[in-house]
């Protein structure tokens, strides 16, 4: 299930990550690796904590064991948007969603079975695009969905914009995961900045956002998650080079480029 997952936790503990630490979410993790445990580190730097009940869309997923391993989002009662390479080759048994729980060390919510995985055919890596994927639900879930950014909604996708990004995951480059919801705003970054910072980008099927000096951005664990523009789902956490790094945006599945294929499978 993590190509992108586990490639990117081995690039763990550069020296950015040890000064300007941080993440969506970020921790003392980064000074830990430099040998510096218990420095002041602030333990979030651009995120924050966030309340399940103003984000009720927000959902993770857990394998047999209840591990969260990535984030997703309601799109409709039965139905789980999230990245292809977070259930790439899974079977629906190995994977559940667990809705309207803010913090993983509580039972509130509802933990949900899947019933059908579908990975965007196009899909190959997170580096090369159509990083989508729609869970089926063995139940009707009460979360209210979120609205999918469409062909229509361009604006949305303006250098600039605040995006919020919200998961469960790791609060600095090579740190641990959150137990949990936190939440970070990061503007959305022009397809030539984030050609500049990654080569593989591909303006038709992702979208990068993050500060140029880093400090906030999606990490490990946080892939499959929501990226919103003015309450709509725009992007699908992906990847990115380490987290938080300057000059190195999160990247995000371009939702809209995706729309039609997705909502033949919320219709199904
Ligand atoms: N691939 C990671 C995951 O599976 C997400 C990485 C996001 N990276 C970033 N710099 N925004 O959880």
């Amino acid at each position: 299930m993590a190509d992108t997952r586990s490639r990117v936790w081995s690039v763990a503990g550069l020296l950015a990550a040890a000064t300007l630490s941080s993440g969506l979410l970020a921790s003392a993790a980064g000074a830990a690796e430099s040998g510096t445990a218990e420095t002041a580190v602030p333990p979030i730097v651009g995120g924050e904590p966030a309340k399940i009940a103003d984000h009720p869309w927000v959902v993770y997923l857990t394998d047999t064991q209840g591990n969260q391993f990535c984030g997703g989002t309601v799109a409709k009662a039965n139905k789980i948007i999230t990245a292809a390479h977070c259930v790439n080759g899974d079977k629906p048994e190995a994977v559940q969603v667990v809705a309207g729980r803010e913090s993983k060390q509580n039972t509130d919510g509802t933990v949900a079975k899947v019933t059908g995985i579908w990975v965007h055919p196009q899909y190959q890596d997170a580096n090369s695009g159509s990083d989508v994927a729609v869970l089926t639900l063995g139940q009707d879930l009460p979360q209210q969905p979120l609205a999918v950014a469409s062909k229509d909604d361009s604006a949305l996708y303006e250098a600039g914009k605040t995006a919020g990004v919200l998961g469960w995951g790791a609060t600095a480059e090579g740190g641990e995961a959150s137990e949990t919801l936190q939440k970070a705003e990061v503007p959305l970054t022009s397809d030539a900045d984030c050609q500049k910072a990654y080569p593989q980008y591909k303006a038709e099927a992702m979208v990068c956002a993050g500060f140029p000096q880093g400090g906030v951005d999606s990490c490990q664990g946080d892939s499959g998650g929501p990226l919103v523009v003015e309450n709509k789902l725009v992007g699908i956490v992906s990847t990115g080079n380490g987290c938080a790094r300057p000059n190195a945006p999160g990247i995000y599945t371009r939702v809209a480029a995706y729309h039609d294929d997705v909502q033949k499978q919320l219709d199904s």
